[in-house]
């Protein structure tokens, strides 16, 4: 082996990102770095397992190649999905435009000049042809959250398709798959924590849920053209990292619920940007949103949390939530006070509208920032409501509440590969890592088409992430039955959470931690399949 495959044992070594990697790595020269780094850690006593993926359920054979994302196999999977013959045509153009926030006027960048986007609805099953038109300064793509669409138009630079170079176009093209709540937004740099994302819905030709209002709600925390950039954040955090967080230790045991408890349910450090406004779409509490609705009429809500660093509480004054779908899959109805979305999480709540005027709150979690707000109004006399609810701290969701519906239940079953992926903070905050690794050195996580996998997630930082996962909807693992069917999920300090998945999306998909600054600063890595 030379030096060049030796994987360092260090994780916070500089070492371990600044080492050159040769983009061709053939599949065998990758496997041999990962048994390194097992036999290495293995030896030494109280380092974390930095397995990468190749643990005991984890070794494929030297002469597995990727499978591609224009590979046949994309094809016969796209060409395997149940078509409406609908098409849907659609046109995004980001680019550089100015908001009015309740009388400030905002630079940033948006799509169509509106942040949100104009929501696209399609049903399970519709032909969406939609032509990006990046007028923007900068390289762009668009990401379709949460779909199981096929892998060329999954949108991620480098990995599904070339980055759209300003002045450009992209054509996506693509079967939309499960009905539910989805949205989308670039996947370049930190472009989401602009005003560049928007609300996707696949509605069911069979609907099971009866509601009279369909209301979509784009929470975001908005600091672009208002206090700092996101570049400059990105800039800042890669110059100073996190400030006195990182000198806290990362050693400490694992458990199935971390450092959880009822007053701080994802941990004490929420975040690390202050927002001067929070936002829901696009509307601060000074010039809310509303939702018209008539005393009694049922409400669907369709809560989408598409901040880049804030995890968000929200409640409806005077209400109780029936939440019925998570990340888009249906769960048996479970009624709480409020939700916690982290970012990338989405949730659909019913409920029956009282008269008057409420108060819909996104409360930052563990922020000082100030609430956002929109309203439900019923009548006409009432007046703005403030942004506060005593529901906020009344019953929780956890995902342990959530049953998926026998449709949308992963069946039950042992994983044919087992992939750890441990989360960590180096060098005081500026990079962030996935198994020591940053993604420009990431060890792919290989699976085998039809494969049952189960991804471990221990997460050994002192703050949370909203690990995702590109075109798959994994379930929490939990005993004999299948839990929640989530795309999302929060993984709290010290905690360890297990997922699994069937493979049955062919191609390179994205894994990552879903706050846009440390995705930015390496918390990413790709499942791979392979044939
Ligand atoms: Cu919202 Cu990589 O995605
Ligand atoms: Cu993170």
């Amino acid at each position: 082996m030379s030096t060049d495959d030796h994987p360092t044992t260090d994780p916070t070594s500089p070492a371990a990102t600044s080492r050159p990697r040769p983009p061709a790595l053939t599949r065998r020269r990758v496997l041999l770095a990962g048994g390194g780094t097992v036999l290495a850690a293995g030896a030494a006593a109280g380092v974390d397992r930095l397995a990468g993926g190749n643990g005991s359920l984890g070794l494929l054979g030297p002469d597995s190649t990727p499978i591609g994302p224009h590979s046949p196999e994309v094809l016969a999977a796209e060409r395997a999905r149940t078509r409406t013959g609908r098409v849907v045509r659609r046109t995004l153009t980001p680019g550089p435009t100015t908001l009015d926030l309740a009388g400030r006027q905002v630079d940033t960048w948006a799509f169509n000049a509106t942040a949100p986007a104009t929501e696209i609805r399609l049903s399970s099953g519709d032909n969406l042809r939609l032509d990006l038109h990046n007028q923007l300064p900068d390289p762009t793509t668009v990401h379709w959250h949460g779909l199981a669409l096929r892998n060329d138009m999954d949108g991620v630079p480098g990995l599904t398709m070339d980055a759209v170079a300003p002045g450009e176009r992209f054509d996506y093209d693509f079967t939309a798959p499960h009905p539910g709540t989805y949205w989308f937004h670039p996947h370049v740099g930190v472009q989401l924590d602009t005003g560049l994302l928007g609300a996707l819905v696949i509605e069911d030709p069979r609907e099971p849920l009866a509601y009279d209002v369909d209301a979509v709600l784009v929470l975001d925390d908005w600091t672009d053209g208002l206090g700092r950039s996101p570049k400059a954040i990105l800039a800042e955090q890669a110059r100073d990292g996190m400030g006195s967080m990182g000198s806290m230790s990362s050693g400490g045991s694992l458990s199935a619920t971390g450092t959880a408890t009822r007053a701080q349910p994802i941990g004490e450090d929420t975040g690390d940007v202050t927002y001067p406004l929070h936002l829901v779409n696009g509307r601060p509490p000074a010039d809310p949103y509303v939702v018209h609705a008539r005393p009694g009429q049922r409400l669907r809500i369709r809560l989408i949390n598409a901040g880049s660093d804030t995890a968000y509480r929200v409640a409806v004054g005077g209400h109780r939530l029936d939440v019925v779908a998570a990340d888009g899959f249906p769960v048996e109805p479970v009624t709480v006070d409020t939700v916690l979305l982290g970012m990338g999480e989405r949730y659909d709540v019913l409920l029956t509208a009282d008269a008057g005027a409420f108060p819909i709150v996104s409360r930052p979690e563990g922020k000082q920032d100030p609430t956002g707000l929109a309203v439900l109004r019923t009548t006409d006399t009432a007046r703005t409501p403030r942004a506060e609810a005593n529901e906020l701290d009344g019953r929780l969701l956890a995902y342990t509440d959530l049953t998926p519906t026998p449709g949308a239940t992963l069946p039950p079953g042992r994983p044919d590969r087992e992939h750890d992926l441990s989360l960590r903070m180096a060098d005081g905050g500026r990079r962030w890592l996935i198994n020591g690794r940053t993604y420009a050195d990431r060890e792919p996580l290989d699976v085998r088409p039809g494969e049952r996998v189960r991804l471990r997630m221990e997460n050994r930082s002192t703050m949370f992430h909203p690990m995702h996962l590109h075109g798959h909807t994994f379930a929490l693992s939990r005993g004999a039955r299948p839990g929640v069917r989530k795309d999302t999920i929060n993984v709290v300090p010290r905690q360890r959470l297990d997922v699994d998945l069937v493979a049955d999306n062919p191609g390179q998909w994205l894994v990552h931690c879903h706050n846009a600054y440390h995705g930015e600063l390496g918390m990413m890595t790709s499942l791979s399949y392979v044939r």
